[in-house]
């Protein structure tokens, strides 16, 4: 079928592209920066400049595309750096989220699409009570930290308007597999840490993984959300320290929250201390997924174990503890 990917330049859209080829669809791809078109070519799809918020142009693109499905994967996350503004840094996104996701819902119904997928987050969405995992059932966070809330309540509204619109939105886990991946440069350094209890639950999914759950979503009818994460969800102090071996780094440092909530803000102390991780029952289930890097743990010695260190698997770092 014709598959519109808004933000097809993106990490999880340059990874769905080719995968969406080798299924047989035939992809337009969109993208922000002019220099992106010759990357959405290479990879084999059909590339449009588009700004998600210019709501004309968004409308005359998708009527033009005549696409049978869309998969809204825009983010602008490429400088997202400053936890303490956690909000501001998300401002761009959160937009993409709501203005972008309304503009592209009235243009998919105007011209007639039959599927629409977009994405989310699950890490930072649920509910911080109760057990350590969530399912696509449990509550949201209904009261996230002052410097959260905005961010929470786009993904609240992305999650509800495009499940109404008869969408599926897909909560992905924290993404992993590129040599550009946000976590590594802080680890490596050091600047990391460990927050008080460490207790925090992180779900994480290989881009490849993320990539391939999105392609089966398609044969999915909708409405639905999923939880598109790996096998296990694990504390920070559990896997941070595997992912600063895996880098050759040295162990990361503990800080107490209180230092933490000066340096980094209440959103880092958040998510060292009380996030919940996510379940991926429902998606192996309903979409028949099935994952190349079931746990992290050997997803991030294939990503990153050949960049830094070659035998970090032969240390036993994949042994599961
Ligand atoms: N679940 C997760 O953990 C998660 C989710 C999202 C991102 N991230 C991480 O955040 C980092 C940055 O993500 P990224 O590389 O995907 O870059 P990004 O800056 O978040 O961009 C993603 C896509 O959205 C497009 N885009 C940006 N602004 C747009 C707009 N106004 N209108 C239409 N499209 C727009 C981008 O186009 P251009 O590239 O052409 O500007 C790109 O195709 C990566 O390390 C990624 O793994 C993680």
């Amino acid at each position: 079928m014709r598959v519109l990917v808004v933000g097809a330049s993106g990490a999880i859209g340059t990874r769905l592209v080719p995968q969406l080829i080798a299924r047989g669809h035939v992809v337009i791809g969109t993208h922000r920066s002019p220099a992106h078109a010759a990357k959405i070519r290479a990879l084999g799809a059909e590339p449009v400049q588009l700004d998600l918020l210019d709501e004309p142009v968004v409308r005359r693109m998708v009527l033009a595309a005549e696409p049978a499905a869309i998969i809204h994967q825009a983010t602008a996350l490429a400088d997202m750096r400053d936890f303490k503004r956690f909000d501001r840094g998300f401002a761009q996104t959160n937009r993409l989220r709501t203005e972008g996701t309304d503009a592209l819902l009235a243009a998919a119904r105007e011209a007639g699409v039959r599927q629409f997928i977009a994405q989310s987050f699950a890490s930072t969405l649920y509910e911080r009570t109760g057990g350590p995992v969530k399912t696509e059932d449990d509550p949201l966070d209904s009261n996230p930290v002052a410097a959260m809330r905005e961010t929470v309540a786009a993904m609240r509204y992305l999650d509800e308007t495009v499940r109404n619109a008869g969408g599926i939105v897909l909560r992905y886990g924290g993404f992993y597999g590129a040599a550009n991946d946000g976590l590594l440069e802080p680890i490596r350094r050091r600047m990391f840490p460990i927050v008080g209890s460490g207790d925090g639950v992180m779900s994480f999914i290989h881009l490849d993984d993320a990539a391939n759950a999105t392609v089966v979503a398609l044969d999915h009818d909708g409405p639905g959300v999923f939880n598109i994460v790996d096998d296990e969800p694990a504390p920070v102090r559990v896997w941070l320290p595997v992912l600063a071996e895996v880098l050759g780094a040295k162990p990361p440092r503990r800080v107490p929250r209180w230092l933490a909530r000066l340096v980094a803000g209440e959103a880092a102390v958040v998510l060292g201390t009380e996030s919940r991780g996510a379940s991926n029952a429902k998606a192996r289930r309903e979409l028949g997924w099935e994952l190349r890097y079931p746990s992290w743990r050997e997803g991030f010695v294939a990503a990153y174990a050949s960049i830094e260190v070659g035998s970090a698997s032969a240390r036993g770092l994949v042994t599961r503890t």
